[in-house]
C-alpha cells in the first residue's frame, strides 16, 4: 500500500501544506526543527490516530489554533480509500472516504505504518510499557479483533482494580463478584496471550537472519516473558495458571488494590544466545537488534495481508556506519514506500537518490526538489 497524497492543516509547524508522495522512495531533507519528523508524524498519526511520540503528543495542533486536520489518500492494491483525521482539543474523528468512522479499532487496520526513529533504543533500554505499547500498536495493525480484546481487558482491569482496593478498604470478603470479574478478565486475556504470542513466533521465525545478514551475528532472539509461568502456549494452560495465579495471590492483591497478573504486565527482551542484549550489546547492535525487528515486520504484513506497509524512516541512517546503512537498504524492497528524513543528503545512497522524490522542508513549507 501506499500513500498518494497527504494533507495536513494547522498540525505543528504546518499552517496548511498538500503533497503527492510516489510509490517508494520520498526523501525529506532540512535542517534541524524545520518540521520533518512533524510530517512524518502527521502520517503515523493519520494511520493509527496517536502520536508515536509519547509524552509529546499534546501538541499536535499549530500553537494558537484550536483544531487540526490530515487527510491522505491511500491506495492499497487496486483500493482507493481517501483517511482524514481531526483533532480538537475535546475530540477526534475519523473518516474513511468522508464517512465517519465510529470504531477505532476498525479504522486503524487500514493504513499500516512502521515508524523507524532515533528513539527506538528505548525499545531495549526502556520501561516494559515501551514494548508493550510497540506489541500493541503492530498487532492492532494486523488484526482490528486485537483491538477489541485489549480495550475489553483495560476495562475489566479497571473494575478490578476498583474492586480489589474496596475489599482492601472496607474489608469486604465475599468474592463472588471477583469471581465473575475474574472469568472475563482470564477470557479476554488468554486471547491477548496467544494473539502476542503468534506475533512474537512470527517475528523470530525471521529475525535472527535479517540481523546475522547485517551483523554478522547469529543467534538472535526474542524472549516473551510473563508472569503466568506457563509450561505452553496452549489455551487450556494458560487460563489454568492465570486462574491459578489469581486464586493463589489474592490476598497480596487485595493489600496492594490491584492486579498483579496478566498481559498488563508482560514484556520480552532481546537475546543472543543467552546473553540479553540490554546487559550486553552495544548500542550500534542493540539499534540494529530494533532495526531487524522492525524489518520482521514488514515481512509479517506482507504474508499475513498480503500488502506492505509504509515505512516511515526518521533520521536513522546518521546514527549507522556505511556499511550497515547500505544492508539496511537492500532490506528495504523497491516496491515499499518509505519516507526518509534526513539532514543531510550526504547519508543516502547515490542509488537510492536517483528513484526518490525529494522534498525541502524549512519552517513549515515543503517543496519539491526539481532533479
Ligand atoms: N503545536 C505546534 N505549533 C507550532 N509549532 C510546533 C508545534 N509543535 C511543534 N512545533 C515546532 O515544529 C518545529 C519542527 O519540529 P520537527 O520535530 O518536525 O523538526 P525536525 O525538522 O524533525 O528537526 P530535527 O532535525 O531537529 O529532528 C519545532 O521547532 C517545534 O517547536
Ligand atoms: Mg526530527
Amino acid at each position: 500500500m501506499y500513500l498518494s497524497k497527504l494533507e495536513v492543516n494547522h498540525f505543528r509547524n504546518y499552517k496548511k501544506e498538500k503533497l503527492s508522495l510516489c510509490n517508494n522512495i520520498n526523501i525529506f531533507i532540512g535542517d534541524n526543527a524545520q518540521g520533518k519528523t512533524n510530517i512524518l508524524e502527521s502520517i503515523y498519526i493519520l494511520a493509527l490516530t496517536k502520536s508515536h511520540r509519547l509524552g509529546f503528543e499534546n501538541n499536535i495542533i499549530q500553537n494558537g489554533f484550536s483544531c487540526c486536520k490530515i487527510k491522505g489518500i491511500l491506495r492499497d492494491n487496486d483500493e482507493l480509500k481517501e483517511l482524514e483525521i481531526q483533532v480538537s482539543e475535546e475530540k477526534k474523528s475519523v473518516f474513511i472516504n468522508q464517512k465517519e468512522i465510529k470504531k477505532i479499532a476498525s479504522y486503524i487496520s487500514n493504513m499500516n505504518v512502521i515508524m523507524f526513529c532515533p528513539n527506538d533504543l528505548d525499545i531495549i533500554k526502556g520501561s516494559p510499557q515501551v514494548r508493550r505499547n510497540l506489541l500493541n500498536i503492530q498487532i492492532s495493525q494486523l488484526y482490528p479483533l486485537y483491538v477489541n480484546y485489549l480495550n475489553e481487558y483495560n476495562k475489566i482491569l479497571k473494575n478490578r482494580n476498583e474492586y480489589l482496593k474496596q475489599m482492601s478498604l472496607n474489608g469486604f470478603t465475599d468474592t463472588r463478584y471477583l469471581d465473575i470479574i475474574n472469568e472475563k478478565l482470564v477470557d479476554r486475556g488468554t486471547k491477548i496471550y496467544l494473539m502476542r504470542k503468534k506475533y512474537l513466533d512470527f517475528i523470530n521465525s525471521k529475525i535472527g537472519l535479517i540481523y546475522e545478514n547485517i551483523m554478522n551475528i547469529n543467534h538472535l532472539q526474542i524472549l516473551y516473558e510473563n508472569n503466568l509461568d506457563l509450561k505452553n502456549y496452549q489455551e487450556e494452560e494458560i487460563k489454568k495458571c492465570f486462574y491459578y495465579k489469581l486464586k493463589s495471590n489474592l490476598k497480596r492483591e487485595i493489600s496492594q488494590g490491584m492486579t498483579l497478573y496478566g498481559p498488563h504486565r508482560d514484556d520480552f527482551s532481546f537475546y543472543i544466545k543467552d546473553e540479553n542484549m540490554k546487559f550486553f550489546s552495544s548500542q550500534g547492535q542493540q539499534r540494529i537488534a530494533i532495526i531487524s525487528f522492525k524489518l520482521a515486520e514488514v515481512e509479517i504484513f506482507n504474508q499475513e495481508k498480503n500488502s506492505s506497509p509504509i515505512l516511515l524512516l526518521d533520521d536513522i541512517f546518521s546514527e549507522l556506519d556505511i556499511e550497515k546503512r547500505n544492508k539496511l537498504m537492500k532490506y528495504i524492497p523497491n516496491d515499499v514506500q518509505t519516507i526518509i528524513t534526513t539532514t543531510d543528503l550526504k547519508n543516502i545512497q547515490k542509488k537510492m537518490m536517483k528513484q526518490a522524490k525529494v522534498f525541502i522542508v524549512e519552517q513549515g513549507k515543503i517543496r519539491e526538489k526539481v532533479k
